[in-house]
């Protein structure tokens, strides 16, 4: 395939995603899926490296398909000889990964921070409750937690320090009680399950300074809440309402300048265009994102996968045997002091156009 004709194909590809996906979908866009294909059959790996919303990803693997560029069958995709000649016409390399297996590319050693404590979380955790979809639940893997809590202490955001977690579906509360090194822990929830898991882990280990307390996020906080914390920590919806629902209430609980939260935002259901909203947000709020780590958080694969709503869109059906859902860990620090805003949020705080996984 000559090079001109290969632009004009890839133009017309790109033009015909954008006609069928309600997500901003450029060029570059279409350059990762193609360098993820090449690397991995998989379709979910396919999701995993390209690092794109799921939402244009299924768009645009159609319109490859019916070009005959790529052909799908048992939860696999691969290039056709067509494809292979329109990858290599653009120069499109393959995705290349290189993982440290030592932290699983995360850059922190928990063994340092939790020793034997890790087979002890991992025996607390055994009798989780299981994630629903009602709340748009999927937790992460225990050592996500235990990394996610690691990074905290080690950027000085834990040890006497006073933590909430808005939303613990990844039992993070527990993780970061257990070190000992935090001078309160709070968890809030909507899930009673949770709720109780918590306490009654709290009580049989004799973790004095840990609580979970029953709490609708889309409900104004209490006023004991306020203003009151060092630290937060939450993983919320995707969605652009209901990110910043959870990551506000975060922020209203710090004391104040100085302060930090930390959250998840993934690339699965949140375009770079998402990315730049909730950066403009931060900035708004008077947060600067300090810290930033790809791929930090995985999460382990729920019941749910056949319920949720991208699953009509797949181009290929078949459920992930691997993790492949991810997120980046943000870190953020307050440059002023909090304005409390506290309202009631709408009933549906969990949808958007980009969201796939409700
Ligand atoms: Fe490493």
């Amino acid at each position: 395939m000559k090079r001109m004709e290969a632009e004009k194909l890839f133009a017309d590809l790109v033009e015909g995603t954008r006609q069928q996906t309600p997500v901003p979908f450029i060029e570059r866009d279409a350059e990762r899926v193609l360098a993820a294909i090449q690397t991995a059959a998989v379709f979910w790996e396919v999701v995993r490296l390209s690092n794109v919303p799921m939402r244009f990803l299924c768009d645009f693997c159609n319109q490859l398909i019916n070009g005959d560029l790529v052909v799908a069958s048992d939860g696999k995709l691969s290039l056709t000889d067509k494809g292979k000649e329109l990858v290599e016409a653009l120069e499109i390399a393959p995705v290349q990964e290189g993982i440290c297996n030592a932290c699983e590319g995360r850059g922190i050693d928990i063994s340092k921070f939790y020793g034997s404590l890790i087979e002890k979380y991992s025996e607390i955790c055994k009798d989780r409750p299981e994630a629903i979809q009602d709340y748009d639940q999927g937790y992460v893997t225990e050592a996500t937690s235990l990394a996610s809590v690691s990074y905290a202490w080690q950027r000085g955001d834990l040890e006497n320090k006073e933590i909430i977690i808005l939303g613990d579906d990844d039992l993070k509360s527990i993780a970061a009680a257990l070190t000992g090194a935090p001078k309160r822990v709070l968890a809030l929830d909507i899930d009673t399950r949770l709720i109780e898991f918590i306490n009654k882990v709290a009580e049989r280990e004799g973790l004095k300074n840990l609580k979970a307390v029953w709490h609708d996020l889309r409900e104004p906080l209490r006023e004991e809440w306020l203003k009151s914390f060092d630290t937060f920590m939450c993983d919320p919806p995707e969605s652009i309402v209901g990110l910043k629902a959870f990551v506000e209430r975060g922020i209203m609980c710090l004391k104040g300048r100085g302060c930090a939260g930390y959250f998840g935002l993934t690339h699965v259901e949140a375009s770079l265009s998402k990315w730049a909203k909730v950066q403009k947000f931060l900035l708004e709020k008077g947060a600067v994102i300090t810290d930033l780590r790809e791929d930090f958080s995985s999460y382990v694969n729920w019941d749910y996968i056949k319920e949720m709503r991208s699953w009509s869109w797949l181009p290929t059906k078949a459920l992930p045997e691997h993790l492949w859902y991810c997120s980046a860990f943000h870190r953020i620090e307050l440059l002023k002091d909090v304005e409390v805003e506290n309202p009631r949020l709408g009933e549906n705080i969990f949808d958007d156009e980009e969201v796939a996984t409700n």
